[in-house]
């Protein structure tokens, strides 16, 4: 789980980047939510982050982790996340 942690923080990290210059230059190299963080917060989070689970707050959209993005990463980063409760 550590080490998803740190991908998912790499890639969301990337595409904060990539977010803040929509619209402008698509570079091919960045990650995109699509392509290379839903299939790790699929797998990893959304059991629990969404609606109807435990988790306070849902995780399938774009937009749900973009809102949160800077709270995942921290999280991630820390080893705060998932939480020794919510580890499996
Ligand atoms: C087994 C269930 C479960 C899984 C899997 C899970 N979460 Fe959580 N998550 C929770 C719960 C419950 C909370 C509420 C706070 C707590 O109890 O730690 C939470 C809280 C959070 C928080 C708020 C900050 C914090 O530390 O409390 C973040 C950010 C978060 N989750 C991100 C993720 C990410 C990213 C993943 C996938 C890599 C993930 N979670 C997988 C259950 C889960």
């Amino acid at each position: 789980m550590r080490q998803t942690g740190i991908g998912l923080a790499a890639a969301l990290a990337a595409l904060s980047v990539t977010a803040s210059v929509h619209g402008t230059a698509v570079d091919r190299v960045s990650p995109t939510f699509a392509a290379d963080v839903a299939p790790i917060v699929y797998n990893n989070c959304a059991s629990c982050h969404r609606p109807g689970q435990a988790a306070p707050f849902s995780l399938l959209s774009y937009d749900d982790v973009k809102r949160r993005a800077t709270l995942i990463v921290n999280s991630a980063t820390a080893g705060a996340f998932p939480t020794p409760t919510s580890r499996r």
